[in-house]
C-alpha cells in the first residue's frame, strides 16, 4: 500500500501575512487527513518563515527548484540544496513545465537536478508531462518516456528515482481548469509504473505517481481513487487552506 501525497505547489504567490494565514488554516485542518504526507512548497523566500510556522505540525516543507550544482559558487540569483535543507526543506519539486516552457530546463538539466537533489537527501518530486500539440499528436508515452529516461540513462539515475516522487502533469491541464478525467491520468500513470517495472518491480511497486492539474475539491476523488495515482500536486488550489484541506481529505480516504 502507498502512502498518499498531497502538495502544494504555490508558485509564485504569497506575502508574509498570506503564508502566515495560510498555513494557520492548512495546520489546523491536516489532522482530519490521517495516513496522507502533506506537503507545502513555497517561494524561497518564505521557507523560513514557513518551518517556523510548520514546527510540530504534520506538515512537510519542499522547495520549488534548485540549483544543479550542490556547494557554494559563483551562481548569482541560485539557491542550492544544502541551503534548502538548511531553511527545512525535505522536497523540492524539479522539472515543473513552468521551468521548462518558460525558463527552457532541458531534460538533461532536470535530471542533473534530480540527481544533486536526492544525493543531497532531499525527496525529488520530478515532474513529467506532454504539451497539448503533443497529446493531439498521440505523442505523449514518447515525451513522458524520454522525460523519465533523461534520467535513467544516468549512472546515478535510478538512484535518484527511488528516492523521488514523480508528478504527472499534462502542460494543457495546468492552471487552465482543464483536467485530465481519471481515465486519461491514469493511463500514463500505468505507462509511467510500467517503464519503472522495466528498471525494477520493487522500484515501480513502491513508486508514488502524483497527477497535478487542476485539481480541485470537485475532482480529487475520483482522480486520487484510480489505481496508479497516489496523489496529487496543487496549484491554484492549494492557496485556499479550506480546498487545498478537501483535496488531502480526498487523499485520506
Ligand atoms: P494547477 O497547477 O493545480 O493550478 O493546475 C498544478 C501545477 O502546476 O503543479
Amino acid at each position: 500500500m502507498r502512502r498518499p501525497i498531497v502538495a502544494g505547489n504555490w508558485k509564485m504567490h504569497g506575502s508574509r501575512a498570506f503564508v502566515s494565514e495560510l498555513l494557520a488554516g492548512i495546520k489546523e485542518g491536516v489532522t482530519a487527513c490521517e495516513g496522507v504526507e502533506v506537503i507545502v512548497c513555497p517561494p524561497f523566500v518564505y521557507l523560513d518563515q514557513a518551518a517556523s510556522l510548520l514546527e510540530g505540525a504534520r506538515v512537510a516543507l519542499g522547495a520549488q527548484n534548485l540549483c544543479q550544482v550542490s556547494g557554494q559558487g559563483a551562481y548569482t540569483g541560485e539557491i542550492s540544496c544544502d541551503m534548502l535543507r538548511d531553511m527545512g526543506a525535505g522536497h523540492v519539486i524539479v522539472g515543473h513545465s513552468e521551468r521548462r516552457n518558460i525558463y527552457g530546463e532541458s531534460d538533461a538539466l532536470v535530471a542533473e537536478k534530480a540527481i544533486v537533489a536526492a544525493a543531497a537527501g532531499l525527496t525529488p518530486i520530478l515532474c513529467v508531462g506532454e504539451l497539448l500539440e503533443e497529446r493531439e499528436s498521440g505523442q505523449t508515452e514518447q515525451v513522458v518516456g524520454r522525460q523519465l529516461d533523461a534520467l535513467l540513462q544516468r549512472e546515478e539515475g535510478a538512484a535518484a528515482l527511488e528516492k523521488s516522487v514523480i508528478a504527472y502533469e499534462p502542460v494543457w491541464a495546468i492552471g487552465t481548469g482543464r483536467t485530465a478525467t481519471p481515465e486519461q491520468a491514469q493511463e500514463v500513470h500505468a505507462y509511467i509504473r510500467q517503464r519503472l517495472a522495466q528498471i525494477s518491480q520493487n522500484l515501480a511497486d513502491g513508486a508514488r505517481i502524483l497527477y497535478g492539474g487542476s485539481v480541485k475539491p470537485g475532482n480529487a476523488a475520483e482522480l486520487f481513487g484510480m489505481a496508479d495515482i497516489d496523489g496529487g500536486l496543487i496549484g491554484g488550489a492549494s492557496l485556499k487552506a479550506g480546498d487545498f484541506l478537501a483535496i488531502c481529505r480526498a487523499a485520506a480516504s
